[in-house]
């Protein structure tokens, strides 16, 4: 008898790295407790088919055509995917359970199945369970089509004849020929080649809908990015209403766009004006906030960066940057006391970005910076200020990319008076005539402008 001989394996299920035993920590990530032991597929065993070899061709000889997109029908969607659908993409959309994943792919489902044939594979879901979902987003949906389906290969069988495909999720389906268990990261990863396999071949658009587990017991959707075209990420805490979409790989547009999302009762609806949404009412009462211009892709938001500081009781200060990176702040407080006097070491320092959104670019350097030393001051800065710049480690500040949109688009919101570091003043010339432009070169000079002299006596 030909028996099949079963090894197992040890695979991170956060990053898919695998290790010769089992570990407490991935040694690739860095993750803890996320190593499980997994049956090994003899490779003889896997879907993986042998590719038909293709012969080299001359560039010029290449065909291509016009990269049509398709809207999805939320407009906001379509802006984070670079101006709409790829046709024949594969796009994941991850999340954490309950954030809204099925919801937005059934709107979007519902929408294309107005002019195009959808298929709807719907793993976790029973059919009325999915219908009963519509019924309460109140969309369009008598020509969609639905299947309740965990097999792979049949859901790619029926899907052969549709334009689009949504699988939710990637965790709940299998492959037969494989003998690990659903949504370990073997079948994760396998489902998702053959997807983007069919999706290609077929000219079927494909979307993946993938949790982002805690627990490591089943993969997570960060062991895909590399196989999928698009990866977006619905990001938000579960008691806000405003939740973020952002695309973290794009092979078709921008990687850094960002779309605002307010969850209501009948769905999940694109947000077009950002005021007030990462910003507060009252800001400019209080010493410690300041707002940024914040650019993510082709969108400027003005975010609001709250700051406060408080004696250290014992020991080592705390420092707690929530939605700014750890160590630029930490970075950002050795230049404040080095260039502009200001002793951080015995305070416990807190800097929010407002509404959960997360800060990467240096651009708002600056306005961390002038909300710390408001803190420290303890005098406000009024409402109607904004600041960008990056700060070098000498304290001076450094120009950024697009000043002018920053500008421009934060005075259309209202705001009046600028920071902004000199070396971008000639772009901005023609907005002088709209708003108080002040060029800055050196963090202690702005701090100086808004707050005056340092008085303090360590550094007199
Ligand atoms: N009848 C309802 N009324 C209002 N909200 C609901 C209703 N049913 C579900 N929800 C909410 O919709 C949200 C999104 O759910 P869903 O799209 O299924 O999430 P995911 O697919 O990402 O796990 C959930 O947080 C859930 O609480
Ligand atoms: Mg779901």
């Amino acid at each position: 008898m030909n028996k099949i001989k079963t090894s197992t394996k040890f695979v991170c299920a956060e990053c898919g790295a695998i290790s010769p035993g089992w570990m407490g920590r991935c040694p690739n990530c860095g993750k803890f407790n996320t190593i499980i032991e997994e049956i090994d597929t003899p490779t003889t065993q896997t879907a993986t088919t042998k590719a038909t070899r293709n012969p080299p061709v001359r560039l010029s000889d290449v065909s291509h055509e016009k990269l049509t997109r398709i809207n999805s029908g939320i407009p906001e969607l379509d802006g984070v995917l670079g101006g709409g659908i790829v046709p024949s993409s594969l796009v994941l959309i991850g999340g954490d359970p309950g954030i809204g994943k099925s919801t937005i792919m059934t709107q979007v489902a519902c929408s294309l199945s107005q002019k195009y044939k959808v298929l709807y594979a719907s793993a976790e879901e029973s059919c009325a369970q999915v219908k009963m979902r519509c019924s309460r987003l109140a969309v369009n949906a008598d020509d969609l089509m639905l299947m309740n389906e965990t097999e792979l290969d049949s859901i790619i069988e029926e899907a052969k004849n549709y334009d689009f495909l949504i699988v939710d999720s990637i965790q709940a389906v299998y492959l037969e020929e494989m003998n690990s268990s659903a949504g370990s990261v073997g079948q994760v990863k396998e489902c998702a080649s053959k997807l983007m396999r069919f999706a290609k071949s077929n000219k079927t658009t494909v979307f993946i809908v993938g949790h982002v587990t805690k627990e490591g017991a089943i993969a997570g959707p960060k062991v895909l990015e590399h196989i999928m075209d698009t990866v977006l990420y619905f990001e938000g805490q579960p008691q806000d209403n405003y939740k973020l979409l952002r695309a973290v790989k794009n092979r078709f547009g921008s990687a850094q766009e960002v779309g605002v999302f307010e969850m209501r009762e009948n769905g999940v609806f694109g947000v077009k004006d950002y005021n007030g949404i990462f910003t507060s009412e009252e800001r400019g009462a209080e010493a410690g906030s300041l707002v940024t211009p914040s650019l993510s892709g082709n969108r400027c938001m003005p975010v609001e960066i709250q700051t406060l500081l408080s004696k250290t009781v014992f020991g080592m200060p705390r420092r707690m940057p929530l939605g700014i990176d750890y160590n630029r702040a930490n970075l950002l407080l050795a230049i404040l006391e080095k260039r502009a006097y200001m002793p951080f070491y015995s305070l416990d320092v807190y800097v929010t970005a407002m509404g959960g959104i997360k800060i990467t670019e240096p651009a708002a350097d600056l306005a961390i910076a002038l909300a710390l030393a408001s803190s420290f001051r303890n005098v406000p800065i009024e409402g109607n200020v904004c600041a960008f710049g990056e700060i070098g480690l000498t304290g001076e500040i450094r120009g950024v990319t697009q000043a002018e949109k920053r500008v421009a688009e934060s005075v259309k919101l209202g705001f009046k008076k600028f920071f902004v570091p000199a070396q971008n003043m000639k772009s901005l010339e023609k907005l002088k005539s709209k708003a108080d432009i002040i060029p800055v070169k050196h963090i202690y000079q702005a701090i100086k402008l808004l707050f005056g002299e340092n008085k303090n006596p360590e550094y007199a």
